[in-house]
């Protein structure tokens, strides 16, 4: 029997319970590892509330670790008991004293670096090895925006593209995040809560944009469009055939009881007549000769919502050419994809506010935009790369090139606490718990 954090049903950070479980013997291509440190990510979130499917009820949590080889299964000759070994992603699992792993998924561990650390940087560091070097090959000169910039990866993303002569902007929540972004290589902080990022990114390019946006926070920051006093009021980009001649949908977060003015960067052909938003209803009130458009509610659910000003691109697709040839409108990049540059790379490795609305190819027309939704697991498929990628996460590491922040350690029998306080965006750098 070892102590093991098991989850039966899926919820907040209370299902995460501390058991005994049974372990038994590495079988053939398998060892037995007893973990030092074991490293908390925002993908355990996703599986524990279900976002991410899990294989099994119960599971015992976590995707990265650093152990001490206890026992090899039978024929393994590459491994030998007292190896220190780094692994992450599959299988599930670390969240344990000790657990059994394929001898393939995992790396040695170099004698000079310490285990709490390996344990914080073996799944981020690979992370941050993918997106920089092969997703997208960073290179001197190019311009980036890493959103959460003083999280886990992002403080990584931070210091290794800097080091890769990028120029960074990293945008962050707080005042106290964006001091450490600053330190951890961000030229640019952006404090997203209170200033509008794509108007800053816009600012600091001059008006270009960047080469690539690493996005992991999601729907927050992927295709927003909010602007102007009422920060409640989003603009939902979804656009398609219909749109153009009826519907525009707008999601309030809150109550309207003001003039509201939202930013729409997208093309539409203006309606004479009125808007269906579905369960708002909106009628135009005036075209205007900067191109933007005021609207009046018309019908709502919300008995408060008076009145609400649109202001935005207006036009015909045909007329600016951003519509595509079955005559579909041209999307307006909002958020993140409205900070690149022609050409320029989106890339969507997560998602901790939430799951980004889905999105029309046509929003990429505008611009060429490339998009690309990746995952560590299909950049370390075999076990050359896997080896690789964590050779240059250590080397990284080794040189200084990473400084690596285990800013907060729990037991890890306080799982529970450790979640709460990652969702609740009291972290920065890695968390990393202790057996
Ligand atoms: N695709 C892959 O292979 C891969 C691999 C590893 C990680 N990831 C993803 O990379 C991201 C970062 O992972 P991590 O473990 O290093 O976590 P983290 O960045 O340490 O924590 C997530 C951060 O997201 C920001 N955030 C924005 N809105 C949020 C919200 N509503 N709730 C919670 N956080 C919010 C917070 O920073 P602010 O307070 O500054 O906004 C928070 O600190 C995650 O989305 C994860 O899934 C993907």
């Amino acid at each position: 029997m070892v102590k093991a954090i098991r989850v039966h049903e899926l919820g907040g950070p209370e299902v995460l319970k501390w058991e005994d479980v049974e372990l038994g013997e590495p079988k053939e291509g398998e060892i037995r590892v007893k973990n030092k440190a074991i490293g908390l990510n925002f993908i355990d979130v996703y599986f524990r509330k279900g976002v991410y499917k899990t294989p099994t009820l119960p599971y015992i949590p976590g995707m990265e670790a650093t152990g001490v080889v206890t026992a090899v299964g039978p024929g393994l000759t590459d491994r030998q008991v007292g190896d220190l070994v780094a692994y992450a992603g599959d299988p599930m699992g670390s969240y344990a004293e000790e657990q059994i792993l394929p001898a393939n998924k995992v790396v040695p561990v170099p004698p000079s670096i310490d285990p709490i650390v390996a344990a914080s940087i073996i799944l981020k560091g690979m992370t941050a090895q993918f997106l920089l070097r092969r997703c997208f090959k960073v290179e001197p000169g190019h311009t980036i925006l890493v959103h959460a910039a003083a999280g886990g990866v992002g403080s990584l993303l931070s210091q290794w593209a800097n080091a890769l002569g990028a120029i960074v902007i990293g945008t962050v929540s707080t005042k106290e995040k964006a001091v450490q972004a600053k330190d951890d290589g961000c030229h640019h902080v952006i404090i997203y809560k209170e200033e509008d990022f794509v108007a800053r990114v816009n600012e600091i390019t001059s008006g270009n944009g960047v080469d690539v946006v690493y996005d992991a926070v999601g729907k927050d920051t992927f295709q927003v469009c909010h602007k102007g006093p009422n920060k409640n009021l989003h603009c939902d980009s979804h656009l398609h055939k219909e749109y153009i001649y009826k519907s525009a949908a707008f999601t309030l977060a809150s109550p309207l009881n003001t003039t509201s003015t939202a930013s729409i960067t997208t093309t539409f052909e203006v309606p004479s007549t009125e808007i269906d938003c579905g369960w708002l209803q909106l009628g135009v009130v005036a075209l205007n000769s900067d191109r933007s458009v005021e609207v009046e509610v018309v019908k709502t659910q919300n008995p408060v919502a008076s009145s609400l000003q649109v202001h935005g691109d207006v036009g015909s697709d045909k007329a600016n050419g951003t519509g595509d040839e079955d005559g579909e409108a041209g999307v307006g990049a909002a958020g993140s994809l409205a900070c690149l540059k022609p050409r320029g790379y989106m890339v969507n490795f997560g998602q901790s506010s939430g799951t980004p609305d889905p999105l029309p190819l046509s929003a990429l027309s505008a611009k060429s935009l490339f998009l690309t939704r990746p995952s560590l697991m299909q950049y370390t498929a075999t076990q050359d790369e896997l080896l690789a990628t964590a050779g240059e996460v250590f080397a990284n590491v080794e040189s200084g090139i990473l400084r690596v922040r285990v800013n907060h350690t729990y037991p890890l029998s306080q799982a529970a606490q450790a979640h709460a306080d990652l969702e609740s965006r009291k972290i920065t750098g890695s968390v990393v718990l202790i057996p």
